[in-house]
């Protein structure tokens, strides 16, 4: 039975006391008033912030990952954030493909597989990040599309790694733009990506596979898409850096 699972992408947003006091707020109210059983929290602020993050989680009240990581072990790449770094202050989860990474640093699905091994091996947990634009979309290729991002990363993985992977599906031209999937449209596209990992590789991982939906969802929208039976939590961007928005989320769940 698979749970819902709420996760904040917090993008590049925050000050440090502006994150400390966002998610020290957050840990307590959690403290205090625990999400129903059958829900997980994950926060992904900023690298900078990973180890703030990880002492307000220290109750285990959520769990916390990184945006981004490198598709390099060590070594001599400026500016990078390796997996094993990630790791090592407790994290557990990892964006990994996110549309804006896509787009704007030109990470392509070599680049991407790279990444997802590096989480792999550093026993973080990806969550990879899958969607259409608004031209493919309207083309019709939104199904063939998200085949071929699954094809050209996840389903290159053996069954025993992709156990371990999260699946965001954000169509590009529902994030940060107000304009959310439909129920229908959420749903449909769930069930088709559950549809080839069972193809791919069995009914049961299909099942366990968690499908998460990102793109303008917030506290008036979340139960509803929630509630669709291939959809298994949210990836929340604008809404998770308001307490009061990620809360009722959280609780609706
Ligand atoms: P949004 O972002 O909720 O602000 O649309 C979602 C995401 O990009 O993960």
């Amino acid at each position: 039975m698979r749970k819902t699972i709420v996760a904040g992408n917090w993008k590049m947003n925050k000050t440090f006391s502006e994150a400390e006091d966002l998610l020290f707020e957050i840990s307590e109210q959690l403290y205090d008033t625990p999400p129903s059983q059958g829900v997980d929290v994950i926060i992904f602020p900023p690298f900078p912030f990973l180890e703030l993050t990880a002492d307000a989680a220290e109750d285990d009240v959520f769990y916390f990952g990184a945006q981004n990581c490198a598709e390099h072990d060590k070594g001599a790449y400026t500016g990078e954030v390796s997996a094993a770094m990630i790791k090592s202050l407790d994290a557990t989860h990892v964006i990994i493909g996110h549309s804006e990474r896509r787009k704007y640093y030109g990470e392509t699905g070599e680049i991407l597989l790279n990444k997802v091994k590096q989480a792999l091996n550093n026993d973080l947990v990806p969550v990879f990040c899958i969607g259409e634009s608004l031209e493919d979309r309207e083309a019709g290729r939104h199904f063939d599309v998200i085949k071929e991002q699954l094809s050209e990363v996840v389903f290159k993985l053996s069954e025993e790694d992709v156990s371990s992977i999260i699946i965001a599906y954000e169509p590009v031209w529902a994030i940060g733009t107000g304009k959310t999937a439909t129920t229908e449209q959420a749903q449909e596209m769930h069930a088709y990506i559950r549809n080839l990992f069972a193809e791919t590789y069995s009914k049961e991982l299909a099942e366990e596979t968690y499908i998460l939906y990102g793109g303008s969802c917030n506290a008036k929208n979340a139960k509803e898409l929630f509630a669709c039976p291939d959809v298994d939590g949210g990836l929340i961007g604008g809404a998770s850096l308001n307490k009061d928005d990620f809360l009722t989320i959280i609780y609706s769940a």
